[in-house]
């Protein structure tokens, strides 16, 4: 974890500015104008994670909207995603549903078909119980009619389902290593599947996910990156929240873009941003 203070007080909306970081931009504003401003088929990868829609309770935004008034809404930012997305683009999606909206994340995917193709879909596991094991956390449901949230939705969509994609640069080494002569392979390496297990690391509190209720951890961002397999690239992030997208695309060697809308958010992705630069630069 790095070493950042999470905010006590209130964010806001603060009028839109941006920050360049190294070679990163971050925009404090509304992603739907701020992304009507980036130059069309401009970036290779956006990864996001958009609000759910399921009332977390993020300093400004409020995550209760009308079912309908939230599909369109991110229609259009998809819309605009499309555009700045270039022709041979990757775009991850991380969505997730409640108990009371189980079919949210279903609808916008189907809403986004008309944009996209859905090349992947990948389950993000939090938490697995592998016999009487259970590695991961995951945020506990007291019902007799539901089951613990475990996992969540990444749909990776590209323009056409083409895009051929660095799957063992994510990949794991065979079990049974009499399978990489048998199939001809040069590296003990295999396509990883589309179930990711990335468990949140363990933080004693709030502060230490800096306040935000919905943060991802930075393996997540990192693969899908890695797995789109372009050396230095553009990534976009138009949720950014703490600023996790940007972290990883600095690891990953590109550039990186952010947008968030709440100024108390904006401070601690700078704040985590230069304090990756700063680490890299002292001696
Ligand atoms: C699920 S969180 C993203 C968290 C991020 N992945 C991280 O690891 O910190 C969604 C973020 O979208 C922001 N947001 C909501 N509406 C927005 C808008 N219109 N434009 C830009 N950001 C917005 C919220 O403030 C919140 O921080």
């Amino acid at each position: 974890m790095d070493k950042i203070e999470a905010p006590l007080r209130m964010g806001g909306y603060k009028r839109a500015r941006t920050f360049c970081i190294g070679p990163h931009r971050l925009v404090r504003g509304d992603c739907v104008p701020a992304l009507k401003r980036l130059t069309s088929e401009s970036v290779d990868v956006v990864v996001t994670s958009p609000p759910y829609n399921i009332g977390l309770s993020y300093f400004t935004y409020d995550d209760r909207k009308e079912e309908g008034a939230y599909l369109a809404w991110m229609q259009e930012v998809c819309a605009q995603i499309k555009r700045v997305l270039r022709p041979d683009g990757s775009f991850f999606l991380n969505v997730s549903g409640s108990s009371s909206s189980p079919w949210l994340p279903f609808e916008l995917a189907v809403r986004l078909r008309g944009l996209f193709c859905l090349q992947n879909h990948i389950s993000w596991v939090k938490s697995i119980s592998i016999g009487e094991d259970t590695f991961g956390h995951f945020k506990p449901i007291n019902s007799a009619r539901f089951l613990h949230h475990n996992h969540e939705h990444l749909f990776h969509f590209t323009l056409d389902g083409q895009k051929s994609l660095d799957r063992l640069g994510v990949g794991v080494p065979y079990k049974d290593k009499s399978n990489i002569r048998r199939r001809h392979h040069d590296v003990d390496r295999r396509c990883r599947g589309d179930v990711w297990f990335i468990p949140y690391k363990t933080v004693r509190s709030k502060s230490q996910k800096y306040n935000h209720p919905g943060t991802f951890p930075l393996e997540l961002p990192q693969t899908c990156i890695r797995l789109h397999g372009v050396k230095n690239p553009v990534v976009l992030d138009p949720f950014a929240g703490t600023g996790t997208t940007l972290i990883a695309t600095h690891y990953e060697g590109g550039e990186g873009i952010g947008i968030e809308i709440d100024s108390a958010y904006v401070t601690i992705a700078r704040q985590r941003l230069e304090y990756l630069l700063q680490e890299e630069s002292s001696p």
